[in-house]
């Protein structure tokens, strides 16, 4: 009897391709983890690096998974089974070489005369008017999920602080990426790992910074699809 039953699971495992790589892609790791670089956790390659040869690492990471903390959103849904097939994989991926951080800057004028250089475009040429399909795709998401409390095109809500105002006063991507993911649900702020990729939430970062510094407009910005 329990043969039949362990043989049966492993079938259906391996009939829908459960590995823990896959687990990882379905679930909201992808938020926050990256293979080879930092995103609101640290990479899935330090992390072998960081456990390589430690007996209890296995179980110590799957009970991070389940429990969470310092930002990491709890797994209790997850069954054992796949917290350990998740953390064989983050295990096995040690020799992932460091990704390669771009470096170009851009260049831009304040409506006071003041110079900023930004390490994305905001434009799709020049100063504007015309944004690019990344910020345009944040201004979409932040009318979309953000502006009930943040207040529409950034400009400061009743449940939730002028974003613009964060990002003036030296809030940097980082820090917008781990609070936008991790939430502050004590405060009202939600947490959105597993609903907004990372790259959407970068996006949204991008379209609040070219509003803080008064370069994108309020409203619908011109983009380089009209
Ligand atoms: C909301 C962001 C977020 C999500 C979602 C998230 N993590 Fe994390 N994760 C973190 C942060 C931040 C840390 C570092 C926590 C700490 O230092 O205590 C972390 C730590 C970890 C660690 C332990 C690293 C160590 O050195 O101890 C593992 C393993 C891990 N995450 C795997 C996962 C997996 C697998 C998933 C998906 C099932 C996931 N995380 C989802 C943010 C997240
Ligand atoms: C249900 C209301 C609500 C929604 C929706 C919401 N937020 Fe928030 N957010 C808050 C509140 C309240 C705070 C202040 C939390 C605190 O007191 O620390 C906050 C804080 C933040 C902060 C930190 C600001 C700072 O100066 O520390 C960031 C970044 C942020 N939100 C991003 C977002 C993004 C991005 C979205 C949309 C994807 C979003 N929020 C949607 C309520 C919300």
């Amino acid at each position: 009897m329990r043969a039949l039953l362990i043989c049966a699971t492993t079938l259906s495992m391996a009939a829908l391709g459960q590995d823990g790589q896959k687990l990882i892609q379905g679930s909201d790791c992808s938020s926050c983890h990256a293979l080879d670089r930092q995103v609101v956790g640290p990479a899935y390659s330090e992390i072998a690096k960081r456990y390589a040869g430690q007996a209890d690492a296995a179980n110590k990471l799957a009970a991070k998974i389940r429990d969470g903390g310092g930002g990491m959103t709890p797994h209790p849904d997850l069954t054992d089974a796949q917290r350990a097939e998740m953390v064989k994989w983050i295990l096995s991926q040690a020799a992932a070489a460091p990704g390669q951080a771009e470096s170009k800057s851009y260049d831009y004028t304040l409506k006071d005369g003041t110079k900023v250089q930004l390490d994305f475009p905001l434009f799709v040429e020049g100063n504007g008017p015309k944004v690019t399909k990344d910020v345009f795709h944040g201004y979409q998401l932040y009318n979309s999920y953000c502006y009930r409390c943040h207040g529409t095109d950034a400009t400061g809500g009743q449940l939730g602080p002028d974003l613009r105002r964060s990002l003036a006063t030296g809030m940097k991507q980082q820090d917008f990426l781990s609070v936008a993911m991790t939430g502050r649900k004590e405060q009202g702020m939600p947490a959105w790992a597993g609903f907004l990729s990372e790259k959407d939430v970068v996006d949204i970062f991008k379209y609040v910074k070219g509003r803080s510094l008064d370069l994108v407009p309020s409203g619908r910005p011109p983009s380089e699809q009209d």
